[in-house]
């Protein structure tokens, strides 16, 4: 009975220290050592992947890269947003690296890769897969990656994300409260964008995650 005692306390010591060891899942579920830097679990979930109706955007599947730039970018003002300002604001360097090494781990679902091959009818998919290059207007794939699953550390995905959120983004470009975008490469693309295409193209990548 002892040596179970003893056993179970030891598992409970390896358990507690593996916990410990990851300061990322420490900022991720309880939030930083500055009480306004909340629990990220509370908006983006316990698995990373997002609320949608809530408009809280999916982290699961980003790049640590990609993610600690956006806490940077929220910081700095230059990507505007009440609720991430000063989350951002009061996370250290430190908590914001742990942090999002920590998410990059998360397992996300497998979305399709449908490349600019594949046949494409409505407004939403001819912007997704052709792009308008009439309008200088490069097809969304060729960045994001086929299927709009992101590339490297640079293209976020966008399958898995709610066409709130997307249209969100295209629009916060589009009044220029998002600017944090390398060579105005979105900036660009979303004012060219009429507000139907905008609402074609995010509901298209939404839908791929379903
Ligand atoms: C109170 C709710 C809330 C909490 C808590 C919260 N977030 Fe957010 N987060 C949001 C919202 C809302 C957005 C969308 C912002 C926008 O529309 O630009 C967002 C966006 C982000 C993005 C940008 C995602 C993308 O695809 O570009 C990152 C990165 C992020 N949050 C990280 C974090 C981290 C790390 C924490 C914990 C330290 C955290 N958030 C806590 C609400 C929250
Ligand atoms: C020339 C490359 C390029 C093309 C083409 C492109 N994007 Fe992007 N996109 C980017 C980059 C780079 C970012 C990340 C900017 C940053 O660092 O915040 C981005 C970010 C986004 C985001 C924000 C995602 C998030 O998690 O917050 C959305 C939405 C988006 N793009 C939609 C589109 C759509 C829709 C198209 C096609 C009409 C498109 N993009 C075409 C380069 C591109």
């Amino acid at each position: 009975m002892k040596k179970r005692n003893l056993a179970a306390g030891l598992l409970a010591c390896i358990w507690v220290a593996s916990v410990q060891a990851d300061p990322g899942a420490d900022v991720y579920t309880k939030g930083g050592a500055n009480p306004a830097a909340l629990a990220c679990l509370t908006c983006h979930g316990a698995d990373g992947m997002g609320m949608a109706a809530a408009g809280f955007p999916r982290l699961a599947g980003l790049s640590a890269e990609y993610m600690k730039k956006q806490l940077l970018d929220f910081q700095s003002g230059s990507r505007a947003h009440p609720v991430m300002l000063p989350i951002a604001s009061a996370l250290t360097e430190g908590e914001m690296q742990s942090v999002s090494l920590y998410i990059e781990q998360m397992t996300t679902p497998v979305y399709p890769r449908i490349n600019r091959s594949a046949e494409a009818t409505s407004v939403g998919e001819r912007l997704a897969l052709r792009g308008a290059w009439e309008r200088n207007i490069p097809e969304c794939v060729a960045c994001h990656g086929p299927g709009g699953v992101g590339v490297g550390a640079a293209f976020p995905p966008l399958a898995g994300q709610s066409s709130a959120y997307l249209s969100s983004q295209l629009i916060a470009w589009k009044r220029g409260t998002r600017t944090n975008d390398p060579n105005d490469l979105m900036g660009h693309i979303a004012k060219s964008l009429t507000d139907d295409e905008v609402k074609a193209v995010s509901d298209y990548f939404s839908g791929l995650g379903q």
